[in-house]
């Protein structure tokens, strides 16, 4: 286990290298399913040189990307990789900056480690089920803020048009107004992260695919936070869910805004 968390660390750094090189050259961007759902040439680069080196040291292990370059029946794996080469598509191309990549390993569909990199701010976020969570070397424990007026949260869903279609937009609109500060990074994998470090006292989502938080449910777990589906059921890690990460102060005020 030590070796594949140390593997997926010096992937998870040496993916973030190749995009910062690639942001030094012109690179080709494309929409997917709209104008704001971009895809790179790079997003793709780097997920098939993931996806190469864990197949040179795992080749047993199945991969679920989000660029879907292994393409093989992920249900006969017992072990499967979750990656994400570049979270934040939109970020990489606007700002070259506030992206990164995020890494996980599944085994029997429980989460076993989890790596998120900021390839710019040098920044490798980890952990390994039962072993915490890690900015570096620095051992990551979230602090528990109780009152919403002193929690810095992140989220856009009072934006979303899909949270007015199902009336979730006014409990969002009512939960950033009653916190402190409201921030919109546009990296659900770093957003997770920096939940995991303090640095956000909650993040909350709709329709975030595996890939977004795969690494991310161990981070903030290890760290002792709470992840959930706004639903209020667990989060299956291979299908896409609306979350909520947030300090365990906050998780019971946050579930009860969008419940009532
Ligand atoms: C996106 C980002 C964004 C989130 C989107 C994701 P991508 O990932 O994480 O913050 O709001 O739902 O799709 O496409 O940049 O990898
Ligand atoms: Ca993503
Ligand atoms: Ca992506």
């Amino acid at each position: 286990m030590e070796k594949m968390a140390r593997f997926a660390g010096e992937l998870a750094k040496e993916a973030g290298r190749i995009s910062l090189e690639r942001l030094k050259k012109p690179f080709d961007v494309t929409y997917k399913s709209s104008y704001s759902d971009l895809v790179t040439d790079v997003d793709k680069e780097v997920e098939k040189f993931v996806v190469n080196e864990i197949l040179a040291h795992y080749p047993e292990h199945g991969i679920l990307g989000e660029e879907g370059t292994f393409e093989k029946d992920l249900s006969k794996y017992e072990t499967v990789w979750i990656i994400d080469p570049i979270d934040g598509t939109t970020n990489f191309v606007h700002q070259k900056q506030n992206y990164c990549v995020s890494i996980a390993v599944y085994h029997r569909k429980e989460g076993v480690l989890g790596v998120i990199y900021d390839p710019v701010r040098d920044e490798l976020f980890s952990a390994r089920k039962g072993d915490g969570a890690f900015l570096g070397k620095a051992r990551l424990t979230i602090e528990p803020v109780y009152n919403l007026n002193e929690a810095l949260v992140a989220s856009s869903i009072f934006l979303n048009r899909r949270a007015k279609e199902i009336g979730l937009d006014k409990a969002a609109e009512r939960l950033v107004r009653a916190c402190r500060g409201l921030r919109i990074f546009g990296c659900a994998a770093l957003e997770l992260a920096y939940v995991a470090c303090g640095r956000l006292d909650a993040y909350i989502s709709l329709n975030l695919n595996p890939w977004d938080y795969a690494a991310g449910i161990l981070l903030v777990e290890e760290a002792g936070g709470f992840i959930g589906r706004l639903s209020g059921k667990p989060i299956d890690p291979f299908m896409p869910s609306s979350i909520v990460s947030c300090n365990q102060g906050l998780a019971g005020s946050i579930m009860e805004t969008f419940r009532g």
